[in-house]
């Protein structure tokens, strides 16, 4: 059985800049520049309070998957990210266990191009998977 940790609440908003504002009005504290998710075509920022990650996703087009969920949810938290010690395992556990898979891992540019991958459950709705950090990713070198 794997581990699943809580590493992110998932917050659809149709303003992110506004959005981001009034979460700093509350006590949030910016952990990023909003970043644009070319896969997903949406823009993310991720926020931090009391040791809690909100990540705040707006999507950039109408052809972004993320539009539709808009549609359906307005301005609202609609999915928990899990954190797993491995991210294969976790995700047929999870479909073994009833939930339905949405998309296939795909990397998060937002959260250093570790993989995720949604699921949803009839019960509690959708949730996301993230692998893993990987042992070297902070000394990684890029020249
Ligand atoms: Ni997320």
């Amino acid at each position: 059985m794997t581990t699943l940790k809580i590493h992110h609440i998932g917050y659809l908003v149709k303003k992110i800049e506004k959005a981001k504002t009034t979460f700093e009005a509350l006590g949030y504290l910016a952990r990023q520049d909003t970043i644009y998710d070319d896969i997903r075509k949406v823009n993310i920022c991720f926020l931090e309070k009391d040791g809690y990650l909100i990540e705040l996703v707006s999507p950039v087009s109408d052809d972004s998957v993320a539009a539709g969920l808009m549609k359906k949810y307005k301005n609202s938290p609609y999915h928990i990210c899990y954190e797993t010690d491995n991210l294969e395992t976790a995700f047929a556990d999870l479909c073994a266990g009833g939930f339905t898979a949405i998309d296939a891992p795909t990397p998060a540019p937002a959260i250093d191009g570790r993989e995720v991958v949604f699921l949803t459950s009839p019960n509690i709705g959708m949730v996301e998977l993230l692998a893993p950090q990987e042992s070297g990713a902070l000394i990684r070198c890029h020249s």
